[in-house]
Parts: structure tokens; sequence; C-alpha cells
């Protein structure tokens, strides 16, 4: 939680706020009214823990580097030689979630097994409400599972909570940014925060690759939208975390920034931090991540290399045009199933390759004696698969 940031800890879904308040070195409280822009010196500093708090804090270094590659100067330091990496930089098994309230019970979670290799671009995937943020947040030490075990690098979060923390940046669904920091100086508090010496600090260089050096002396307030997601990023990474998770981050990204914000993450995923997103852009996750999980009603329905994923769905479509005026569809097409689309003078097949080879297909056209004058196919991709999956579940 930052100097200045009004902030409601509400049950026990806001535990991780509670042990950044336990480090801070000063709590500043303001008179009602005043905001620190207005005067700041009627501010009473109280002092919160011992000037070496932030040692406390300090991250214990993290070795999250199993290649020598070094593409970008922002990757943290490579591991120590000999040092053991874990396979899985995230692991949950029977991981629950019930939120209680004055409303009642809402299951968000219930039973997650799902292990996430290190290293990897992993996509969660599922439809509105289905507990993608509440497993991230769960992952973040924002929120308090119900039952279940998680490690995030190795880190068990109830017996090593502050190691399991230093091991991960997150980049949250909400906009959730001070207005009253510069991004400058909001990365430098976090970086105090995780307790990273100033010598090893690289604000200037998280701001340059998120595209915001223009904008380090900026209040926050004053940046667009997709400015702000781009500094969250930025403050997800100034711990250098080996696990980077980014809950919707395109959302209100224009399509150029977008396609820069995902070349600096795929660079950070090439230099070894694994990095874990979740959007509704299906076309996003086929295209960037390498792992695919879908999440439907707080369940695990697939989890897959993304290749894999979009063979289990055995379907295809294929476009035939043909020279002919047709009516109707001739019988023998009929029978596999065939529409005539008479704008584009076009019959359209939906079928299955293991079971109907299209050779097949071509042979009843020509039978039907038809002249084809040009054909397309159309995979299945995510979209499909996501469809068929969470249909009916
Ligand atoms: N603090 C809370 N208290 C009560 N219920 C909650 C709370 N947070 C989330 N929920 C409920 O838990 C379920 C899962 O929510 P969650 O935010 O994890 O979904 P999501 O997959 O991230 O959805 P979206 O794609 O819309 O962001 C939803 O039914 C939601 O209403
Ligand atoms: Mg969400």
């Amino acid at each position: 939680m930052a100097e200045g940031q009004i902030a409601a800890v509400a049950g026990d879904d806001m535990v991780g706020h509670l042990d950044l308040f336990q480090n801070l070195r000063h709590l500043r409280i303001l008179p009602r009214g005043r905001t620190p822009q207005i005067d700041l010196s009627l501010a009473r500093m109280i002092p919160m823990a011992p000037p070496d708090a932030t040692q406390a804090l300090k991250p214990r270094p993290i070795s999250h580097r199993n290649a020598p590659e070094k593409t970008v100067s922002q990757s943290p330091p490579p591991a120590p030689p000999g040092a053991s990496l874990p396979a899985a930089a995230i692991s949950a098994q029977g991981l629950v979630k019930v939120y209680r309230g004055r409303l009642g019970e809402k299951r968000a979670l219930n039973g997650i097994d799902l292990d996430i290799p290190r290293g990897s671009m992993f996509g969660l995937l599922g439809p509105n409400g289905a507990g993608k943020s509440t497993f991230i947040n769960i992952l973040a030490g924002l929120v308090n599972k119900t039952a279940g075990t998680v490690r995030v690098w190795d880190r068990d979060i109830d017996r090593d909570p502050r190691g399991a923390r230093a091991a991960i940046g997150v980049v949250p669904q909400e906009l959730n940014i001070d207005p009253f920091f510069t991004p400058h100086e909001l990365l430098e508090l976090h970086a105090g925060l995780y307790g990273v010496p100033k010598r090893e600090r690289r604000t200037a260089e998280i701001l340059t690759a998120v595209g915001l050096a223009d904008k380090a002396n900026a209040y926050a307030r004053t940046l667009s939208g997709g400015m702000r997601r781009r500094l969250l990023v930025a403050k997800a990474m100034v711990h250098n975390p080996p696990v980077l998770v980014l809950d919707e981050p395109t959302a209100g990204v224009d399509v150029e920034l977008r396609q820069q914000l995902w070349a600096y993450v795929r660079e950070l995923n090439r230099s070894g931090v694994t990095v874990i997103l979740t959007t509704h852009y299906l076309e996003e996750a086929e295209e960037l991540c390498d792992r695919i999980a879908i999440i439907n009603k707080g369940q695990l329905v697939a989890c897959d290399t993304t290749p894999n994923l979009i063979s289990r769905l055995d379907r295809k479509d294929l476009r035939i045009t043909v020279s002919e005026p047709l009516e109707t569809v001739p019988e023998i097409l009929a029978a596999f199933g065939a529409s005539w689309d008479p704008v584009e003078k076009a019959l359209h097949f939906s079928y299955r390759p293991s079971e109907q080879p299209i050779q097949r297909l071509l042979a009843a056209v020509q039978a039907a004696g038809l002249s084809v004058t040009d054909l397309s196919t159309r995979e299945a991709d995510l979209e499909d698969l996501f469809l068929e999956m969470t249909r009916g579940n």
C-alpha cells in the first residue's frame, strides 16, 4: 500500500496489505480533508518499524534463470551455479475458495490442482466469474484460500508467505494506482517496500521498457488508462520476481501499445521469467502462450500445451465455391451435412477430419457434377475449444 492511498481493509481478503503495513517505516496520517498535494507539512510521521525494517523485507535472492541467454538488461541476475530451480513455478493442490458475506457463500474455486511449469508463458482462460482473479489473488497473498496448498517458486504460501510474495509480481485487474505519485516515485516506493537497495533499482530502465520514460515525473492521475496499466506492469517488476502474473493486462490498452507490452513480456519470458496471464482475448492467448488452462465455475476443465488443446478439437470448416448456381444442396452433399451460401456461391461443410477425410468430401462434390473454382479450410481455434469446453459445464 502506498503512502497517501486510501484503502478499505475488508474481511479476510486483503491480508496482503497488512503485511506491508507492518513493514512500513513510517505511516503518514493526514488531517481529514487534506491531501498530500495540498499540504504535506501537516502530516505526522509515526515510526512503524525500526530503521532497518526494510532489510527484513529484502527478498532472498531468487534464481530463475537456467539459460545463459540474456536478452534484456532488466533481467535478473543469473542463477548461481548449482542453484536448484523448482520444476513448477506455481503448484496448487486441492485449492478451494469460498467467499462468505452478507449475501451468503460463493464457492469461487472448487478444488483446483494445477502446476505451472517454470519458464512457461501460461494462459489462464475462463468466462466472467470463473475464478481466475481469485486464483491469482491467492498466489499474490491478497486473498486467503479456504483449503488446499499453494507453492510459489517452491515456497509454501502458508509457511513462507514472505518468500512466496517476493517470488511473484502481480499486475491486478483493477487499476489501483495512487494518483498522487509520479511513476518514478511509485516505482521507487515499491522497490523500497520490497527492500531493493537503491543501487540495484532499475526504475528508469523499467519505465523505458514499458514506454513511460517521458511520463516518469507526471502525476499518475494524468496518465491515460493504457499508461496506468503499463505502470502497473512496471510496478510488478521492481523486485525482479521470477514469476510475473498479469490479470487481463491489455483491457483498455490500444493495439499498438498492446503489442509493445507483449514484446516486453515476451522478452521477460525469454530471459527466464515465468509469465501467467489471464485474458479474454483468446487469439492473444493462442499467439502468446505455450500452455493454457481453462477454468469454468471454479473448476479446471482443461490444461495442456496450446497445440495439444487445439488438436483436441477435432473439427474443421471447408468452403467450396462452385461455378454452377444451386437452388438447393444436392442430396449426395446433404448427406455430408453441407449447406449452401447463395451470396458467396459456396458450399459449406463442417466436419471431423479424423472421421471424414477431405478427399471424400471433394469426391462427393465431383460426383454431384459441380466444378470447384475455389476452396478454403479453417482450423478450429481456441475460441471454438473454449465454447465447447465451457458449454453446459
Ligand atoms: N470479494 C468477494 N466476495 C464475494 N464473492 C466474490 C468476491 N470476489 C469474487 N467473488 C465471486 O467469486 C467468483 C469468481 O470471481 P473472480 O473475480 O475470481 O472471477 P474471474 O474469473 O476473474 O472473472 P472476470 O473474467 O470477470 O474477471 C465470482 O462469482 C465472483 O462474484
Ligand atoms: Mg478477473
